[in-house]
């Protein structure tokens, strides 16, 4: 077998520029060193020892169930037999980011696609695009959940068809899943929880998501987050609330896109921080839940 390439951010003279690769590849478990295991012994205890309480109860329960710890880097092949039995889900192997397309055509067949390789100890705290870490202890867990499963196929097969409606569609879907998938909150009755995998697999944005005072958390609505903006390289400025998976898949898998794209096309873009009247708020704090009407 051929060593599989790590493809990272290039500094072109445009600075950092994200480079794609499409290849999908075995994962080359036994060239591991020992660094890199450590490396994910790390992470995954950080994380490990924030979560509980943090993160959705869906969450911590099906990490454990994949049989994930700290001991090594886990082996692709073992977390499928558990993925494959839960939901049909399966993982494969790749260098980098994907083209879109070839994302989406992964996910619409319920392929998950993980980077196979783990960041580099300088880059422990912060690394700017998703490794080994990330796709794994961030995403995976919830692939065994079956609700949540069906929304990420749905997602594959809308992304494939929203391919045809052109780039400002492409825009609005790419928000979708980036508030929800990646930096998703959801609202269960012990109160606030995390499950985007971008902050579960984040020991800042983790802390910050729940406890700062400085985001917005707001109710999602389909449409509000398909117009609003996000940064790629600092903590968000909003959060989007979720009541359950089930709502989740409601709000988008049920309706047509296509008359959505439409309506948006003749809509100005949201800025990441903005807070519209119509927004419901979620508070924080000793009166934590959902904001009555006049109250923000
Ligand atoms: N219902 C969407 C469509 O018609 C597909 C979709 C499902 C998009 C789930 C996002 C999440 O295109
Ligand atoms: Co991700």
């Amino acid at each position: 077998m051929q060593t599989p390439r790590r493809v990272e951010h290039q500094l072109t003279d445009k600075g950092s520029v994200p480079v794609y690769a499409t290849a999908v590849i075995e994962q080359p478990w036994a060239s591991y060193e020992a660094v890199e295991h450590d490396t994910w012994r790390r992470l995954f205890e950080r994380q490990s020892a924030i979560l509980p309480g943090r993160a959705c109860q869906e969450f911590v329960d099906n990490l454990n169930a994949l049989g994930m710890d700290a001991e090594a880097i886990p082996k692709f092949e073992a977390l499928n037999r558990h993925l494959r039995a839960a939901t049909g889900w399966e993982l494969i192997g790749v260098e980098g980011l994907l083209p879109e397309l070839t994302f989406f055509e992964h996910l619409a067949a319920r392929r998950f696609p993980v980077t196979w390789w783990i960041r580099r100890p300088e880059q422990f705290d912060y690394i700017s695009e998703p490794d080994l870490f990330h796709d794994l202890f961030g995403h995976v867990p919830l692939l065994m959940n079956p609700v949540f499963a069906d929304y990420m196929q749905a997602y594959g097969a809308g992304g494939v068809r929203a391919s045809t409606f052109g780039d400002a569609s492409l825009a609005e879907l790419t928000r979708l899943y980036w508030y929800t998938v990646e930096f998703g909150l959801i609202a269960t009755d012990d109160g606030l929880r995390i499950y985007g995998s971008g902050i579960v697999s984040s020991k800042g944005e983790s802390i910050y998501a729940l406890e700062s005072p400085s985001p917005n958390r707001i109710g999602f609505d389909l449409t509000r987050v398909m117009r609003t903006r996000y940064r790629i390289d600092t903590f968000q400025k909003t959060y989007f609330v979720i009541d359950g998976f089930e709502q989740l898949f409601h709000a988008t898998v049920d309706p047509d896109f296509a008359p959505i794209y439409r309506e948006l096309a003749a809509q100005p873009a949201i800025p990441a921080g903005q807070v519209l009247a119509t927004d419901r708020v979620y508070q924080r704090g000793s009166g934590q839940g959902w904001a009555a009407d006049g109250d923000v």
